[in-house]
């Protein structure tokens, strides 16, 4: 029998046992199996299938024009590769926005096809009826509030956002309303920390951030991101863990050196 098969799989639950006893919960992006392979053996607790594939993965500006085939492509593939962490399945959009019939029918093909644990859907109360109706499914919700990147068109910018009180009274209340409507967790992207750490002390679930400051339960980054592949994305927020990109580049080089010089293959690399 595999080891893996032992290993005690994190649920929503465990999330929520979590916060209450104070641990703060690790989440990455995941979007294939060889990495994703790599972070769940990692112990990270959460792999978000994010949409943010559409800008890494595709080269896409914007997380837009993924499409829900697409996402359950990446899902399924990490899901594949996972034995202990939660795997989260970002909605993406146009695939809930319409009504909560057409958010259902989505959200049961990422379950169905992908064979994730949960989906992730953008904003607040303009959803909600959306979200309820995904959660009387039996699907697990995660909220996703602050910069909402689906929305960058409304917005205009990438900058933080709920500076301004008026925004910040709503968000406030739109986490209050994705609790109270069932959401196992909720992220909260580049918005101020004393914002977020207001969010993390006033609802009960899990508080999840991206730019969002030290005072929350949990922390998510893109893979990419913090593995330094895009040497090109550099936010304040973003802590890089490797160099990949010259680390890769290098390897890329060397190789070419020695194929073209012959030294690769040697004696003791062939048949
Ligand atoms: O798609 C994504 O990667 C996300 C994270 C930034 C939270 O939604």
């Amino acid at each position: 029998m595999s080891v893996h098969k032992n290993v005690k799989k994190v649920t929503t639950h465990t999330l929520q046992e979590m916060k209450n006893s104070g641990e703060k919960i690790s989440m990455l992006t995941g979007y294939d199996f060889s990495m994703a392979k790599i972070i769940d053996e990692s112990g990270m607790d959460i792999i978000l299938v994010g949409d943010s594939a559409s800008n890494v993965m595709a080269g896409h500006e914007t997380t837009l024009p993924i499409t829900l085939d697409q996402m359950i492509y990446h899902a399924s593939s990490v899901v594949r590769a996972v034995n202990r962490s939660l795997v989260v399945v970002d909605m993406p959009f146009g695939s809930y926005q319409g009504n909560s019939i057409e958010a259902l029918s989505s959200a049961i093909r990422i379950m169905k096809e992908s064979g994730g644990h949960a989906v992730k859907m953008e904003g607040g109360k303009e959803i909600l009826e959306s979200i309820q109706r995904i959660l009387t499914a039996g699907i697990p919700v995660m909220g996703h509030l602050g910069l909402t990147p689906q929305s960058i068109y409304k917005f205009g910018t990438y900058i933080v956002r709920a500076k301004e009180e008026q925004e910040a009274l709503n968000l406030i209340e739109d986490a209050k309303a994705l609790e109270a409507a069932g959401c196992f967790a909720i992220v909260l992207e580049k918005i101020p920390s004393v914002l977020a750490k207001k969010v993390a002390e006033t609802v009960s679930i899990p508080i999840i951030g991206i730019g969002a400051g030290g005072d929350v339960d949990g922390q998510v980054l893109v893979v990419h991101d913090m593995l330094g592949i895009n040497n090109e994305f550099n936010p304040r927020f973003l802590r890089k863990y490797n160099n990949l990109h010259d680390q890769m580049r290098t390897a890329f080089e060397d190789y070419i050196k020695d194929v073209r010089s012959g030294d690769f293959p040697n004696e003791s690399e062939q048949y």
